[in-house]
């Protein structure tokens, strides 16, 4: 499957993973919709889609807003769109009892309810069309539990548990429901340490693949989840 003439909506797409993913389908022929808050990094995205000649449009929302999700999806359905990616997460670091309700709540907000509510909105859209292809950006943390990340990793469980429900709701009309569990990629979101190599962390780039291979590569079949763990270990050379 070809990604010309295709519409993909991106969240979070003006840094890390999200960039990599819409520079990746933008160099394969798609129109892109981009979707996060900062404006300016959505615009410099954009800007380096122009310059390989392909289409984007810039939405800068805040997606834990009903609101900014209602209009992103008439935007998304105006511009019949083929591929959502629910990338937009962000976490905080600590322990569980001394996380503020708020960030708790933001969390889970961003990480599952976002994805879920936008899939709700575009689902009738890709059922009317009997195509279509969701790719939800989960984490290792929806697969193992880990202190320090309690309401992370909660959020991306619910992600996981959601993305193969989905699934099964509409694998007869022949729309796709990927979730990707990456380990640690090297991005704003893991903060700056001396306790982990970065030059051994998972590349942007390697997931944008891992999504470029799950929107195009396969007819008869939907890889529904797919694990992605760092080649060498970002804790190795500290462990001699
Ligand atoms: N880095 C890792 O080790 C890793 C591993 C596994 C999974 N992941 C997942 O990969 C996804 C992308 O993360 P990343 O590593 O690329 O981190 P990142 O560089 O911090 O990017 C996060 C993106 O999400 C957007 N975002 C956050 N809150 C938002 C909100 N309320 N509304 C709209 N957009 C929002 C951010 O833009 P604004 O701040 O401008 O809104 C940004 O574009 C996340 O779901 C993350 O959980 C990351």
């Amino acid at each position: 499957m070809s990604l010309k003439n295709k519409t993909v909506l991106i969240t979070g797409a003006g840094r890390g993973i999200g960039k990599a993913i819409a520079l990746l389908f933008a160099n394969h022929g798609a129109k892109i919709l981009l979707a996060s808050r900062s404006q300016s990094e959505l615009e410099s995205v954009s800007h380096d889609i122009s310059k390989i000649n392909s289409e984007s449009h810039v939405f800068p929302y805040d997606l834990t807003k009903d609101e900014s999700l209602n209009n992103l999806a008439h935007h998304a359905i105006q511009q019949n769109i083929d591929i959502l990616i629910n990338n937009a997460g962000s976490g905080i670091k600590g322990k569980f009892h001394k996380l503020a309700v708020n960030d708790m709540d933001h969390i889970l907000s961003i990480n599952m309810r976002t994805p879920m509510l936008l899939t709700k909105l575009l689902l009738p859209h890709f059922l009317q069309k009997q195509s279509g292809c969701i790719i939800n950006i989960a984490s290792i943390a929806g697969k193992m539990g880990m202190s320090n990340s309690a309401a992370y990793c909660a959020s991306k469980h619910g992600l996981v548990g959601f993305s193969h429900s989905i699934f099964e709701e509409v694998r007869e009309k022949n729309i796709k429901v990927c979730v990707i569990c990456p380990g640690f990629v090297d991005t704003r979101l893991v903060p700056q340490t001396n306790k982990v190599d970065r030059n051994k962390m998972i590349r942007p780039d390697d997931v944008a693949s891992a999504c470029l291979f799950v929107a195009t590569s396969l007819q008869h079949s939907c890889p529904t989840e797919m694990i992605l763990r760092p080649q060498h270990s970002p804790y190795h050379s500290l462990k001699k």
